[in-house]
């Protein structure tokens, strides 16, 4: 047996704003790899991770790609093969991208793909989020969705899990800026009320409603004024530097809407085209400089593949 594959699964914008848990896209950059190759002595091992300054765990049964091939290969019933893994970070840890999700998701593509994909991309929605369990706390879908099935997603439920690919407006654009310090889903997600008042929850259903009809009728208005987050947004936004000037700055420059990548600290706008979306992420970009704060930034359409196989 001497199988390989190389593996690449994008980033993903969760939330969308007023989706918290149960929308999210995929975008063409940035992203994870993985290389994993069938051996002959049993067992999941990962040979090295690259691109995360020392910070995730090397331990198999605590690195998300690896606990979750095992689990795939019991599921499957075949504990007894072998399994060497690469992990190649290409995208910052701890950035409201869907980081972990990335490489979870490369991993689990990988592996199923050299079984012969006995289950589709959606069948191994499950998996994926046993491993933002294991990276977070909570096996949220809104990332891992988008980074296995590509395009629009919405969670519909979680009991019974319901995933529905939406559509979107072809030349819609993501216009993502990365703000150099580090915001932890586990503490994100930890700070959050978990309590709402019912005139909040009034505004956030319609919104999301307003936003996937948005999305159907290729209706950037409605699409836009539906980017309203009562519940999340005002808790989180605070740890992001300038938020609100942010916002400011990207609505002027022509953005549809704008807020918080996942639990942040990326911020994102949704925009008409690409140029708009690169004017963005410029002024965003020039602005986080003034306050001496370093950033990345990425514009992509939304990725309609999810992993692909580079080799
Ligand atoms: N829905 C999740 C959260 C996404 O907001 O905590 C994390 O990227």
């Amino acid at each position: 047996m001497n199988k390989s594959i190389k593996v690449f699964a994008p980033a993903t914008v969760a939330n969308v704003v007023c989706g918290f848990d149960v929308l999210g896209f995929a975008v063409n950059e940035p992203g994870d790899e993985v290389i994993m190759r069938l051996t002959d002595k049993p067992g999941v091992s990962l040979l090295k991770i690259t691109g995360d300054e020392g910070r995730l765990p090397l331990n198999p049964d605590k690195n998300t790609v690896s606990a979750i091939a095992k689990q795939y290969l019991a599921h499957i019933g075949r504990p007894d093969v072998g399994i060497e893994i690469e992990l190649h970070k290409k995208m910052p840890i701890g950035s409201g991208l869907g980081s972990s999700s990335a490489s979870t998701v490369a991993g689990l593509f990988a592996i199923n793909t050299l079984f012969d994909s006995p289950l589709t991309n959606k069948e191994l929605v499950p998996f994926a989020m046993k491993g933002e369990e294991l990276a977070c706390g909570y096996g949220h879908a809104d990332n891992v969705a988008p980074a296995l099935m590509g395009g629009f997603v919405l969670i519909r439920s979680y009991s019974p899990l319901d995933i529905i690919s939406l559509p979107f407006p072809q030349d819609m654009h993501a216009a993502i800026v990365y703000p150099e310090v580090d915001v932890p889903t586990k503490d994100a997600r930890q700070m959050i009320r978990s309590k709402v008042f019912l005139k909040d929850a009034v505004t956030q259903w319609g919104n999301v409603a307003g936003l996937v009809s948005g999305l159907f009728m290729n209706d950037y208005d409605l699409i836009g004024r539906s980017m309203t987050d009562v519940l999340v947004e005002p808790t989180r936004s605070i740890l992001i530097p300038d938020f609100e000037r942010l916002r400011g700055l990207a609505m002027e420059a022509g953005a549809i809407g704008f807020g918080i990548s996942g639990s942040g600290p990326s911020v994102f706008a949704l925009t008409k085209d690409a140029e708009t979306a690169k004017q963005i992420t410029q002024k965003l970009q020039q602005h986080l400089k003034n306050i001496a704060i370093n950033s990345l930034a990425f514009v992509s359409e939304v990725n309609k593949k999810g992993p692909i196989i580079l080799d």
